[in-house]
Parts: C-alpha cells; structure tokens; sequence
C-alpha cells in the first residue's frame, strides 16, 4: 500500500492511474478503523479500480468544547488495517498543509438546509468543518466515487446536497450501517462502553425496528411514537437528545405524504453518545 503525506505526493499517484484509465473511489475518514470503515473500502473495491482512504482528524469539525486532542489516534494499527484489506493509498494530510493560514482564514462550505437540527444543533459548526475538508479532499483526490457510512445518515445527506448544489463531479454511495451481532451499530464510540452497557445500547435498534415495523403496518401518528420511543429509551437509562421521524431527503419531520422516510436518534450512556438511524421505504 503507498503512502502519500503531501498534495504533490498523493497527485503524483493520482495522475499515474488516471492516466492508464483507472477509476478511483475515495473513502475519507478520521482513523481509529473498524469494520464499519472497512465495508467502506470494499464497497470502494468492488466500484473502482484504486481504492484511496485518508486519514485526518479534521480540527475544523470539532466544537471548542469536543476533545481533538483526545481524539483516539490508532495510526499504526489503521495502516495495517488498510493494508490487510487491499486499500492501494492511505493519504495523511497535515493539518498545516490543509489550513496554512489556520482554522480562522480558510473559506467555509455551508450547506443549507440540512444542518440547522440534529447533529446541526448540537455540534453548532460540525457541519461546515465536515463540508469544507470534504471539498478539499475532493479536490484534492479528484476521486469517480467517494464512499460514505449511511450511520451518519445527516452527514451523508450533508455532503450529497453539497456534491448537488456545487456541480461536484464525484458520485456519492452511501454504505449500509455495520451492525454487531446485537444490532448496535458499528462505532468508534463503542469502545468507552463496557459489556453491560454494551447489551444496554442494542435497545437502540430494537427500539428503531419496532418503530419502523408500526410505520409500515399503517401507524401514522409519528408524534405518539417518537414519544413512546423516546419514553422506552429514557426508562431504560438513555439520555436522548432527538428520536425524530424525518423526510429521507431533507431531513424535515416527516409528514403523511411522504414516502422516504428516515428515523434519527441519538441515545446517550453515561458520556458515551451513540448515534443510529434506520430507514422506511413506503412505495
Ligand atoms: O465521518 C468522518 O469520519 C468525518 O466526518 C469525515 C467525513 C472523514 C470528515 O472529516
């Protein structure tokens, strides 16, 4: 697997297989690899030639008072992840060289619409710091496809609208959610919760199912049953900051007329916040 640690260095790799026709699919992420991770380099494997992962703890994406310094850096452990798994580049960018002039000078991506509520309204900025080193590692790697975990399902609506509205010339597939065998989805975060608390979280899931499987019985009083779940969670220990019904595409509560349908939740352990979602197809 080749490394590449500048834009030079990581374009040089680049133009070599564009020029012998490969494709390239993209799967940037901020390291601490798991299997969630990897479906996405193989989904990246099974679309394209060359597969591309970096790894950059993106400064800009964390609030003034999320811990970047604590963010758990596993860098040798990733790289032999990746290359175990037949990723063909691993690109870490340095901070200086993706904002040398510093958080405060670098434009912004603000993608509207999608990141006022949810994950928006709790990490104020998050967003805008995900949008912009997204851009630039487009930019940068100028990848066919770029591969994203439907687990942060706002984030991948997020950087769907933003490849739309700015005419990006990448396609943008969103990858299942990898699930333990209890149904807790796959999360760096899983690593604070000990065994008790992880048998606690599979409640998320189930909670979800249930949900969904009254929806597409017929339920339509979304209202009631956002209610009875955030109920059911908060009963059983949870501190939840929304279990919200939505529209799959803009992220609005959702209304009897639509068809898409998403449930976002986070449900929080002790200080351990786990985030999940599960999506309803009405047609
Ligand atoms: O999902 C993540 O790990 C990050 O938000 C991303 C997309 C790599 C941007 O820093």
């Amino acid at each position: 697997m080749h490394q590449a640690t500048s834009v030079t260095e990581l374009r040089q790799y680049v133009q070599h297989w564009k020029d012998h026709a490969q494709t390239i699919a993209f799967i940037p992420t901020m390291g601490n690899l798991h299997a969630g991770h990897i479906s996405l380099i193989e989904k990246g494997q099974s679309l394209s030639d060359r597969t591309i992962c970096s790894i950059f703890v993106n400064p800009m994406q964390f609030g003034p008072n999320e811990d970047w310094d604590h963010y758990p850096r596993t860098l040798d452990k990733d790289i032999a992840l990746l290359e175990a798994n037949g990723c063909d580049l691993v690109y870490l960018p340095s901070a200086s060289e993706l904002y040398p002039e510093g958080l405060e000078r670098i434009s912004h991506v603000q993608v509207t619409d999608l990141t006022d509520d949810y994950e928006g309204a709790h990490r104020p900025g998050h967003f805008t710091g995900v949008a912009t080193v997204v851009l630039k590692l487009f930019n940068i790697v100028k990848p066919d496809v770029s591969v994203f975990g439907r687990k942060d399902y706002q984030q991948y609506r997020v950087i769907s609208k933003m490849v739309e509205d700015f005419n990006l010339d990448v396609q943008i597939i969103g990858q299942e959610t990898t699930r333990e065998a209890s149904g807790l989805a796959t999360s760096s975060r899983n690593q604070y919760l000990d065994d008790a608390q992880k048998q606690q979280a599979a409640l998320i899931y189930q909670v979800l199912q249930r949900t969904a499987q009254q929806i597409d019985k017929g339920e339509r009083d979304f209202e009631m049953l956002q209610a009875r779940a955030t109920g059911e969670l908060q009963e059983a220990g949870f501190k939840t900051d929304y279990f919200c019904i939505c529209n799959a595409e803009n992220l609005l509560p959702a209304t009897t007329e639509d068809r898409d349908l998403v449930i976002l939740v986070t449900a929080a352990i002790g200080q351990t916040r786990l985030l999940d979602n599960i999506e309803i197809s009405l047609w």
